[in-house]
């Protein structure tokens, strides 16, 4: 049997798991997330669901992968072994985010390059999605993008260099390269980007509450939605990297550290951006409202413009930027990676390098779809779906069954408390036994009804305004398809002959 691998020091493990929240969620998805949502009042749904969710659910998973050291499906299935299931569900919901997020690492590099002599030309967006992704119709692959392969298959080969050499030898030691190099570089775009005229005028924009918007449901989901993602947690994640802390640790305080570590690199990207934004506005003479632009459109259509219109040292900023996306992406593309490489190994008992193979082989073939002319569209309805149907419905899918299914809060709370500095009070199993239930129960079912009587409903229409067929295969049937994938997995018989054994003896003495 392979004994478990254990991270080298504590600082390795929050380096790490501080690599993982950190990723391109926290550079392209939060800035225009929260402007979108209200701007300086989105901050107030913001912390709700950090204090709320967040943080508590994070301790739940560190206290989790510690307490039964095993990678998600091991976890669930050394709580109790009705659960196997959901850590499959979440190991399957990571599968399918890596194979699109490691396509948008593949463009951050091609973009670093772009910058130093602006390739993309004064109208960006045409660059975007007409000249570098030639994008065809939804529902077509139109042919593999060259430009975007050849860094897809570089990107695959440093994560199969990092997880091959292991937890200690490759995941802590990349972290401790990337996270330090990425705060670094990060700092030099804010503190640029503040420097530059009309930075007021954006961070106004940023900061300014619009508190009607707080009123609507669609803001809070987007709230818990970029918390989870952001945060890595409800996606298997979090119970893999903890799996590796040693017996003896401080769970409570990592997660803290590692919580308001990733809001406050958040909130940073935030400035950065916007301060950016409103010297692109002051530029253009008009307001931020009409510069700033939502998800991939805000990093590879506007952050080319405001670099074409920079003072000076154009090329150099431009390169940090897309360089800072680099770093951020491969350090979480490698914990989500790690999750399906950890369960393959736990089930099928095989060794880390063949299970590298298998997952990661299998991930990096799947990701050659998001590398076709069509890729972009593919990409974005299945974004959309695992994110609000995988991860945030998993994260109340996990809390209920804990907490309300198999009672295990208290245990977790004893295990916590017995080896944190920070001891659990009653605010941990109300957030999580009442408010994120509550709050996160109501988003969901508003959020399934809206979906499902949009899609066949021609006024209002579907996600992204995309045919009924894409919708049914790149949303419904990836969203059906991690569950019933989940299930089937944790149908399948164990290969591990520590668990094998554990499992004859359990059914022994059920007799
Ligand atoms: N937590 C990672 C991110 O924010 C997945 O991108």
């Amino acid at each position: 049997m392979n004994t478990r691998s254990q991270w080298g020091t504590r600082a390795g493990f929050i380096l790490a798991a501080s690599g993982s929240a950190i990723g391109l969620g926290n550079i392209w998805r939060f800035p225009s997330v929260a402007y979108e949502s209200g701007g300086g009042a989105f901050f107030i749904p913001y912390l709700f669901a950090l204090l709320t969710a967040g943080i508590p659910i994070l301790i739940m998973e560190f206290t989790l992968g510690q307490k039964y050291r095993g990678s998600a499906p091991l976890t669930f299935r050394r709580m109790n072994k009705k659960t196997e299931w959901i850590g499959w569900w979440a190991v399957l919901v990571a599968f399918v985010i890596s194979t699109y997020y490691s396509v948008i690492i593949a463009w951050a590099i091609m973009f670093s390059f772009f910058s130093f002599n602006q390739n993309w030309g004064a109208d960006t967006e045409a660059f975007m999605f007409g000249e570098f992704l030639q994008t065809v119709d939804a529902g077509q692959f139109g042919g593999f993008v060259p430009s975007v392969l050849i860094p897809l298959i570089f990107v695959w080969a440093i994560v199969f260099g990092i997880l091959f050499a292991g937890v200690r030898k490759g995941i802590e030691i990349a972290n401790r390269i990337f996270i330090p190099a990425l705060v670094l570089v990060f700092l030099l775009i804010v503190i640029r980007a503040v420097t530059l005229p009309g930075a007021m005028e954006g961070l106004n924009a940023f900061f300014q509450p619009d508190f009607s918007a707080i009123t609507s449901p669609d803001v809070w989901i987007a709230a818990y939605g970029q918390i989870f993602f952001s945060l890595s947690i409800a996606f298997a994640i979090m119970i893999t990297y903890s799996s590796y802390l040693p017996k003896k640790t401080d769970i409570t305080n990592n997660a803290f550290i590692v919580g308001f570590g990733n809001s406050s690199f958040e909130l940073l990207c935030g400035i950065g951006v916007f301060a950016a934004l409103g010297f692109m506005a002051m530029q253009s003479g008009t307001d931020v409202d009409s510069v700033v632009e939502g998800g991939v459109a805000l990093a590879f259509v506007v952050f080319p413009q405001i670099i074409n219109e920079l003072p000076a040292l154009n090329g150099l900023f431009g390169f940090l930027f897309f360089f800072s996306l680099v770093l951020a992406g491969l350090s979480s593309l490698i914990s989500i990676t790690e999750t399906y490489v950890a369960g393959l190994q736990d089930k099928f008992n095989i060794s880390r390098k063949r299970a590298v193979l298998f997952g990661a082989g299998a991930a990096s073939v799947i990701s050659l779809i998001f590398a076709t002319r069509g890729g972009l569209n593919f990409l974005d309805a299945v974004d959309y779906f695992i994110n609000q149907f995988g991860v945030a419905l998993l994260g109340l899918v996990e809390v209920i069954l804990v907490v309300w299914v198999v009672r295990h809060l208290k245990d977790l709370q004893t295990h916590a408390n017995g080896i944190s500095d920070i001891r659990l009070g009653s605010w941990w199993p109300i957030s999580l036994g009442a408010i994120t239930p509550i709050v996160l129960g109501y988003m969901m079912y508003g959020l399934f009804t809206q979906n499902l009587l949009q899609q066949f409903d021609t006024p209002t229409g579907n996600y992204g305004g995309y045919p009924d067929l894409f919708i049914l295969v790149c949303g419904w049937v990836v969203v059906a398809g991690v569950i019933l994938g989940g299930i089937a997995l944790s149908l399948a018989p164990w290969k591990n002959p520590a668990e094998v054994k554990k499992q004859d003896a359990e059914k022994r003495e059920a007799k």
